[in-house]
């Protein structure tokens, strides 16, 4: 039991973030990020469903005046719901789409 227990102690640590991003979106939140360099990709990647203004189409939500970074770049980078990942994206790329789509 004596060697068990560290291991335990480290499992419930792990329970404990089970809400927390993954180190890659934790890294493109790091980012410092082009708003301007987001615009075209937004527009060739996220705007047939999410609307040229951010307001949402039929095929997505209004995503104007998102607040909190570390949610949108995760469903961004792992997609969910009917939204798809954009997992190929260079971490930059999606730091500044998400920045644009911030902008919106
Ligand atoms: C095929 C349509 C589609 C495309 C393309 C798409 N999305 Fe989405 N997006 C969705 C849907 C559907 C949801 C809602 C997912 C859910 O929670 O069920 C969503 C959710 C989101 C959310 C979270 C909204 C909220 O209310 O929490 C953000 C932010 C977002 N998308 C950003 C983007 C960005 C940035 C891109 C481009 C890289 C993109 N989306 C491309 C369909 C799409």
């Amino acid at each position: 039991m004596k060697t068990l227990s560290p291991f335990i102690l480290l499992l419930s640590l792990f329970a404990g973030c089970g809400g927390a991003a993954s180190p890659r979106v934790e890294a493109i939140v790091a980012l410092s990020t082009d708003v301007q360099a987001g615009k075209p990709l937004y527009e060739a990647k996220c705007q047939v469903c999410h609307g040229a203004n951010g307001a949402g189409t039929s095929l997505g939500p209004d995503i104007r005046s998102k607040e909190n970074n570390t949610d949108n770049v995760e469903i961004i980078v792992e997609g969910g719901g009917d939204m798809p990942a954009f997992a190929t994206m260079s971490d930059q790329e999606i730091a500044d789409t998400n920045a644009y789509a911030n902008s919106l």
